[in-house]
């Protein structure tokens, strides 16, 4: 008779690592919803509080509350992390309005939270990500390939982002860099964009946050023969 335990002499099979920043809500609660299934997860946003609801839904997971901006605090979190196959950046702000009406404290925040942050958490995991051939995929945006009026501290902290990627897609060859570039995202922030330019909020004009969390895994799950570098994602509205 054939042994009913055909699990018994197979390896065990260690799940991938991802880490997804900004992780309680929007876009990147969809990107650890669409991971869950492969990967042992690690999901991040400024507060423990703030990680409740997704880390219930997601018990497997484990939560990654830091502020980014708070480099020490930030040095400190990752100190566990030895091995890294997948990091996911995702967090981040938008914070609207003309050059004319920019402050320098608006654009010091944005600037700091879309691209410093994002350079010293790589930075950090360089010898994790470095141990496991891993993948870097930033979140940038429609507005890192375009900047338009009203958009100009936001767009410039996106191209800064792509320039990121791309220096760092070339210094470490071991490395798969991927940008992914959506236009507007069912989200909060969607809500607040369209808030601020007094229009009606209709969810349907946008793309949903999971179908750009299919873009991540896409990515990550392309064949170890191509870089995928840049995707670009526009929604067609319903
Ligand atoms: N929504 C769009 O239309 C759109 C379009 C293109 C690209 N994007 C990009 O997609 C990404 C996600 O956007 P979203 O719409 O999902 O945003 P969201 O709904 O505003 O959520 C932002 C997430 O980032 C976290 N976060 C922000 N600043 C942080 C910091 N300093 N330290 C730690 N965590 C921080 C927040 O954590 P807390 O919950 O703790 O605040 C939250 O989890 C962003 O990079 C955004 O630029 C968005």
């Amino acid at each position: 008779m054939a042994n009913s335990d055909a699990t018994s002499n197979d390896p065990v099979t260690v799940q991938p690592t991802a880490l997804v920043t900004g992780a309680s809500r929007g876009l990147g609660a969809a990107i650890a919803r669409e991971l869950a299934p492969t990967h042992r997860l690690l999901l991040g946003a400024r507060t423990s509080q703030a990680l409740e609801p997704i880390l219930s839904e997601l018990p497997g997971a484990t939560g990654f509350p830091v502020e980014l901006t708070d480099y020490e605090a930030v040095a400190r979190a990752v100190e566990p992390v030895e091995r890294l196959d997948v990091l996911v950046h995702n967090a981040g702000v938008a914070d609207l309005g003309t050059i004319a009406d920019s402050s320098v404290a608006q654009w010091r925040n944005t600037l700091e939270a879309n691209l410093i942050a994002v350079a010293e958490l790589t930075r950090l995991l360089l010898p994790a990500l470095r141990a496991a051939n891993g993948h870097v995929v930033l979140i940038n945006s429609g507005a890192g390939l375009r900047a338009n009026a009203g958009w100009g501290v936001y767009a410039a902290s996106k191209f800064g982002l792509r320039a990121f990627a791309d220096a760092l897609r070339s210094e470490e060859t071991g490395l798969r860099v991927t940008s992914i570039h959506p236009g507007r995202i069912d989200t909060d922030m969607q809500r607040e964009i369209v808030a601020g330019e007094g229009r009606d909020y209709r969810p349907r004009d946008f793309l949903a946050a999971s179908t750009v969390a299919r873009a991540v895994r896409n990515a990550v799950e392309t064949p170890r023969d191509a870089h995928p570098t840049e995707i670009v994602l526009r929604p067609i509205p319903r």
